[in-house]
């Protein structure tokens, strides 16, 4: 078959949803020649190009499910939109409805665990959203790499936060409260496969834990988006993916607007 690289140039000019949604369906087949090294080079491509430069953006701003889960959360979560609609995609092209959990290692006030919630949902996803945080704010930093110090992110009420996601009716989405070190060994067994791993906690040691403690529990078809690995404030999480995820044969497949990484078929 024919490489469908050159293809992806298309987006640039899509202002039609229903050609865009076909588009995106056929990027994120998994086809031998659109795989390099266990990533899907074409779909990273189309997600990545078409929300830097083409017109993805703009269109996705109109799709219903997206609007509904902004919605809830635009006055929340760190991220901007343009993350957000990549993990849209990823929920609606990449995973579709495969069998599996979704974790969130760093989740702040829950903007992005809310906004995974709600879009896996109402795609039709029977797994369970993680959401892990001390919610007290980030436990230790190392001051000669990190940023960011202990005690960054501390200003939320926990209570608060349990009771907008009930109010929301979001009964697929569980806060693990505590340190990821202490809370994550005794959630693994309970879990099923992971479908999509987001890492955002700013620093080296609690990245470098995250990668290295959910890479076995992984989708063979897994994602797992780090992100912050090129932010100026976060070079402790440059150092935690070179010194693991891509020592152990992972590859991006997509760096913008964060990294994503398919889990390489080695385990
Ligand atoms: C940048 S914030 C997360 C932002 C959130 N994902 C969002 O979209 O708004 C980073 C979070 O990581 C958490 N964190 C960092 N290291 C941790 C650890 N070892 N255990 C638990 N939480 C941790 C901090 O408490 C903080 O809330």
């Amino acid at each position: 078959m024919d490489h469908l690289l050159p293809k992806v140039k298309m987006l640039k000019d899509v202002s039609d949803a229903s050609v865009l949604h076909e588009a995106l369906t056929e990027f994120h087949q998994d086809f031998p020649s659109s795989l390099v090294k266990g990533r899907n080079v074409v779909a990273g491509t189309a997600r990545a190009w078409g929300l830097q430069f083409g017109e993805l953006d703009k269109i996705l701003e109109n799709d219903p499910v997206y609007q509904a889960a902004f919605k809830l959360v635009e006055e929340e979560t760190l991220l901007l939109p343009p993350y957000l609609k990549n993990f849209f995609m990823i929920l609606k092209y990449g995973i579709k409805n495969r069998e599996g959990d979704i974790i969130e290692f760093g989740s702040y006030r829950c903007g992005t665990a809310i906004f995974l919630a709600k879009v896996a949902r109402e795609l039709g996803y029977t797994g369970t959203v993680y959401a892990l945080d001390t919610f007290e704010g980030i436990p230790k930093a190392n001051a000669a790499i990190d940023f960011h110090m202990k005690g960054d992110f501390r200003e939320l009420s926990f209570k608060a936060l349990g009771e907008v996601i009930r109010e929301l009716g979001l009964t697929n989405l569980v806060l693990v409260k505590g340190l990821f070190e202490e809370t994550l060994p005794k959630l693994l067994p309970t879990m099923k496969k992971v479908v999509l791993t987001h890492i955002d906690c700013d620093v080296d040691a609690s990245t470098r834990y995250a990668i290295l403690a959910i890479e076995k529990q992984m989708d063979a078809q897994g994602y797992i988006i780090v992100d912050d690995v090129a932010a100026p404030s976060c070079l402790g999480v440059m150092q935690a993916v070179e010194e693991t995820l891509q020592k152990r044969g992972f590859h991006a497949e997509q760096a913008y607007p964060h990294f994503v990484y398919r889990v390489p078929k080695i385990f």
